[in-house]
């Protein structure tokens, strides 16, 4: 069943207004349609600034989109109904800014329960420890401090706080970008688990592919708050179809024999969104861009579990 779903979403900016300058608009998010199925998680990827905070911002209802559509287990999203609000949550990249420093772990993990329900301390005290013990922490840690963690313990902690109201969603924003490679895999195992256990579907936020691989079963790829390519992540790793994911893969390094070996390499700066190029907004970096690419936006190709947007596919 699908969880969540974006239509035609678009989140627009204005900045830059001032006594004699028009406010520019930037499209930070410029018609994206997708879907979450319960249970399973979509990877989303794509260099910095191509709109995938954004994209996390309204699915938690942080904000709304300019445009579109975005409806959560069949409601539409609205920022105003608890319910929806507890049923998706969300995980920074930073947990060190995202863990406020006076308050202890058992205060951090209690705070939506005091919020959203009416749970006594006593009850509000062993979903904590409970959930604390899920997550890889120990019942002492209840009255520690933040700044007693490492930064992979303070993911757990993170991840813990995100959990409490039981979502059916977790928003998980470059995770472990943030950590060491040696404490990154062992949060990807825990959340791989809490998954299972707890029937979790994940929106999961990453700058590259290599991680995806491993913990996505669908993959969305973007470039300037447009989707270039989404599909079932084996379909998208073996045969990518659109040059940008090409390339991104061939900036990966994954071992894979059964990879078609199309070496892509990523020229050019990436455009600023405030003033993006007509047509596909990658033709600027694409070898193989014609006349068509400058003009307009290439309609969706391909089949349900694997589409791509490009007039000159691999
Ligand atoms: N509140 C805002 N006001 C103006 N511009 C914004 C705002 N939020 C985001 N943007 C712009 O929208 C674009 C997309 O930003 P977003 O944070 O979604 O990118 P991202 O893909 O998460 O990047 P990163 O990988 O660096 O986290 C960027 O150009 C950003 O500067
Ligand atoms: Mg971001």
């Amino acid at each position: 069943m699908t969880i969540i779903q974006g239509t035609h979403l678009k989140r627009y900016y204005e900045v830059g207004g001032g006594a004699f300058r028009k406010p520019a608009t930037v499209k930070a998010l410029n018609g994206l349609s997708f879907s979450l199925e319960e249970g399973k998680t979509l990877a989303v990827v794509g260099e910095s600034g191509c709109g995938k905070s954004t994209l996390a911002r309204l699915v938690t209802m942080i904000e709304t989109p300019t445009e579109g559509e975005l409806t959560i287990a069949g409601r539409p999203a609205n920022a105003a109904d608890r319910e929806l609000r507890a049923m998706v949550q969300i995980v920074f990249q930073n947990p060190y800014a995202s863990l406020n420093p006076r308050q202890k772990i058992g205060t951090i993990l209690e705070e939506p329960l005091k919020i959203n329900t009416s749970d006594d301390a006593a009850t509000r005290k062993a979903k904590a420890v409970d959930m604390m013990t899920r997550v890889g922490l120990r019942p002492e840690h209840y009255d520690r401090y933040p700044h007693m963690f490492s930064g992979g313990q303070r993911q757990r902690i993170a991840i813990a706080r995100a959990l409490m109201l039981r979502p059916k969603v977790l928003v998980l924003d470059e995770p472990v970008s943030a950590l060491d490679l040696s404490i990154q895999a062992q949060v990807l195992n825990l959340l791989m688990d809490l998954q299972k256990e707890m029937g979790l579907a994940y929106l999961f936020i990453s700058h590259g592919l290599s991680v995806v691989r491993h913990i996505a079963d669908d993959v969305m790829v973007m470039y300037l708050g447009k989707p270039v390519e989404m599909g079932k992540v084996e379909d998208v790793f073996a045969h990518p179809r659109h040059p940008y994911t090409a390339a991104l893969l061939s900036a990966t390094p994954i071992a894979d024999p059964t990879r078609k070996k199309t070496r892509i390499q990523l020229t050019g700066e990436l455009p600023s969104p405030l003033n993006p190029p007509p047509g596909c907004p990658f033709n600027p970096r694409c070898p193989r861009a014609t006349d068509e690419c400058r003009q307009a936006f290439p309609a969706e190709s391909g089949e349900a579990s694997h589409r791509f947007f490009c007039y000159h596919p691999l």
